[in-house]
């Protein structure tokens, strides 16, 4: 028995959101208590050579991340990595601050391992994030704090590349690296920025003014693009050359998909985006088809119902030098960081690699 499994019908008694709130603000409040984050990493630390893996010029502890949208606003960072990630997304943020959607906006799938949100960008806008990540590089100067960035709800879709903009020059100087979501469901119009001509136009904006920063003797953080797993494999096919063509270094791999197929809790008909289990399949086969495109020219990012070491080490062989989870943590809790590196180790040493570079792209 873990400690999640009593925690978890307390928290799955409240209102998704509620309980959501509810862990953020421990994560914050507990951060401050003298002890408590070594206390996490004796809990949930677990180091293996083989898991190491140098990217960006950096050496990570492991390849296993939190996806964005857990800590839109970068609140509760120092304890989060606390749980053994080797990077952790914030995020999305947009320029301005948002309410988001009306609720209820968030919905446990329970039967399914599933999550449909539409929370619609909450968030408190670039500038308090960019406040917390100084802090953090203050007392975590060797964590990869990744900044996803969106656009406000109200912004016209012809000026979403000035809001992508706004929000990357707030956050600049505090992201390991930089996502440029084009892919929540949740936002009108969003997902059209993924087309070519309009992804191309927003990229040039963005890697031109990395360009500018770095003239200026600024860092140079890689630049993501995070899509959906809800694209025809042409569509696939024109993010990679654009991603190319502009410069950008990586891809994450996927968001939320709209698709609704074999589901059985009584939510399955919310709006919104669902992650979890259901979307594993999808967001697999998105990543093998863009590893075979982009052939090592650009950094995957593999999320998407990834539960188990299993899980991941698919992604790892499909093409992925990274993963990311979300839903896995709310029904599996924080351990679920300790099990997937030890399962990871484990996978990795049955098959003779030595390290998880040597596995990626190996094959499913
Ligand atoms: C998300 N996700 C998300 N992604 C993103 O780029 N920006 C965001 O703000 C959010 N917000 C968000 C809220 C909630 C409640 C969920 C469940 C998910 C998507 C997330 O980062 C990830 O890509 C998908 O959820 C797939 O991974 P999992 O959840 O299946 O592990």
């Amino acid at each position: 028995m873990t400690l999640y499994s009593l925690a978890r019908p307390i928290l799955f008694s409240m209102q998704p959101e509620r309980a959501h709130d509810l862990a953020i603000s421990a994560g914050e409040g507990l951060a401050h208590l003298p002890g408590f984050l070594a206390f996490e990493r004796v809990l949930f630390g677990y180091e293996d050579a083989s898991l190491r893996i140098s990217l960006w010029g950096r050496e990570l502890a492991n390849p296993v991340g939190l996806a964005a949208g857990f800590d839109k606003n970068g609140c509760a960072l120092a304890a989060l990595l606390g749980l053994g990630f080797g990077f952790v997304e914030c995020g999305t943020v947009t320029p301005q601050p948002q309410e988001g959607n009306p609720r209820p906006r968030l919905f446990r799938l329970p039967e399914d391992q599933a999550i449909i949100n539409r929370m619609g960008f909450n968030n408190q806008g670039a500038i308090p994030l960019a406040g917390r990540l100084l802090k953090l590089s203050n007392s975590h100067p060797q964590a990869l704090i990744g900044v996803n960035l969106g656009k406000n709800r109200d912004t016209p879709f012809e000026k979403a590349g000035d809001d992508y903009l706004a929000a990357m020059r707030a956050v600049y100087s505090g992201a390991g690296y930089l996502t440029i979501n084009v892919s929540s469901p949740n936002t009108p119009g969003l997902r059209g920025l993924q087309s070519r001509k309009e992804l191309s136009s927003l990229l040039h904006t963005l890697c031109e003014e990395r360009e500018r920063k770095v003239e200026s003797g600024a860092a140079k953080p890689p630049i993501l693009v995070k899509i959906a797993p809800d694209m025809e494999e042409s569509a696939l096919g024109e993010v990679v050359e654009t991603a190319l063509e502009t410069g950008c270094d990586g891809l994450i791999a996927t968001n939320t998909t709209l698709a609704r197929e074999h589901l059985q809790n009584r939510h399955r008909g919310e709006e919104g985006g669902l992650s979890g289990r259901p979307l594993l399949a999808r967001a697999l086969k998105t990543v093998e088809t863009l590893h075979g495109m982009a052939e090592r020219r650009l950094i995957l990012v593999g999320a998407g119902g990834i539960f188990t070491a299993e899980d991941a080490y698919a992604f790892i062989r499909a093409g992925a030098s990274l993963v990311q989870v979300y839903t896995g943590l709310i029904y599996q809790g924080p351990g679920i960081v300790k099990r997937i590196k030890r399962g990871l180790a484990a996978l990795l040493k049955r098959d003779g690699f030595d390290s998880v570079s040597q596995a990626i792209g190996t094959g499913i």
